[in-house]
């Protein structure tokens, strides 16, 4: 039966010039390169600019990602940005973006599901084309995170930072079989039950203040290699493919340890995951669009590969997606 599949076009990201590295943060808290470096695998960071905010980030990665897809933004008619750090509490960042980007056509939304945003925005795009509602879209993950730290707590000021990336998918019809292009499966999850295990104490209708991230880091830790394994496998269920037949895995860049423990629960060969947690930290959900533009550049991910995007985050949130690029 055939099918309208969302295929990729193009890839881009942004990253902000101030880079922040393990030791520069060990005159700030009483931590150390060499903590840092065992406990999560970070070495540095990127941190946005005064008077930069994640709308300007979003739009550079957008734009990159329209010129590698051969697209103007005339062609695109859904725009999503996921996003955790808003340039106002309304309207959408994704709106800002549109105007930005010079259109006033279509629909565009944000997307909040925290750090795993981008694979709630790929998905939510994937089904908005393969309904008919839209035949080109935008997926931006794009966060601010140092803008919601408390610089003073060491235990989260060293994990989280900022950037932007984006992928243009295409609504393409297709003979509806798992050697299509395009967005193959995806599964999302929530449990509202942990909401307090990773949060921000501050919001519109509770304190009128932005707040700052909270975390008992080893409850997520606990956690989020479980539910990365469990959506992984569903989705690989519902693609009709095995393990063996990915090429490359993109994870959420939250810590080399969740990676490294995803890897070996599912007997994943380390040389098939993209890893940039040591350069990028965890920057919500422009993680995985920031490592999937990195590894598209190089050369790496090409035409025809399977590549399973994965997250997990605040809410809990967690979901994965295949894609065969
Ligand atoms: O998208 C999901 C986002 N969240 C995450 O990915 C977080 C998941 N969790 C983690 O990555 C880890 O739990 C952390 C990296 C946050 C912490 O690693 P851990 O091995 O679970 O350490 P811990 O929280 O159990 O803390 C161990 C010790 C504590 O000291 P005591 O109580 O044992 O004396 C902390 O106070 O390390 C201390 N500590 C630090 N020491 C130096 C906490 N943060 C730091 C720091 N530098 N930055």
């Amino acid at each position: 039966m055939t099918k309208i599949r969302s295929v990729v076009r193009g890839t881009g990201s942004y990253l902000p010039e101030k880079v922040l590295t393990n030791d520069d943060l060990a005159h700030m808290v009483e931590t150390s390169d060499e903590w840092i470096t065992q406990r999560t695998g970070i070495k540095e960071r990127h941190i946005i600019a005064d008077g930069q905010n994640t709308s300007d980030m979003a739009v550079a990665a957008a734009r990159e990602a329209l010129d590698r897809a051969g697209k103007t933004i005339a062609d695109i008619d859904l725009i999503l940005v996921a996003t955790t750090t808003p340039d106002y509490t309304f309207p959408a960042t994704a709106s800002i973006v549109q105007n930005k980007l010079g259109s006033s056509h279509g629909m565009a939304f944000d997307i909040q599901a925290v750090c795993t945003g981008f694979i709630f925005a790929v998905a939510t795009a994937d089904n908005y084309l393969s309904a008919g509602m839209a035949k080109c879209a935008l997926v931006i993950g794009a966060d601010c995170m140092s803008r919601i730290l408390d610089w003073e707590d060491r235990s989260t000021c060293v994990l989280f930072a900022d950037g932007a990336g984006a992928v243009v998918l295409e609504a393409v019809d297709s003979p509806g079989d798992p050697h299509d292009r395009g967005v193959l499966a995806s599964t999302l999850r929530t449990d509202g039950r942990h909401w307090e295990k990773l949060y921000v104490d501050g919001g519109v209708s509770r304190t009128g203040a932005a707040g700052h991230i909270r975390m008992e880091g080893r409850e997520v830790f606990k956690h989020a290699v479980t539910m990365i394994s469990d959506v992984v496998l569903d989705v690989l269920r519902k693609g009709q493919l095995t393990l063996d037949e990915i090429d490359w895995v993109v994870p959420h860049q939250a810590n080399k340890r969740i990676i490294d423990g995803v890897e070996k629960k599912l007997g994943i060969p380390a040389g098939k995951v993209v890893v940039t947690v040591d350069r990028h930290a965890n920057t919500s959900a422009a993680s995985v669009p920031l490592a999937l533009h990195e590894a598209v550049k190089d050369g790496r991910i090409r035409a025809g590969d399977y590549v399973m995007i994965e997250a997990m985050g605040g809410g809990f949130t967690w979901g994965a997606s295949l894609i065969r690029w």
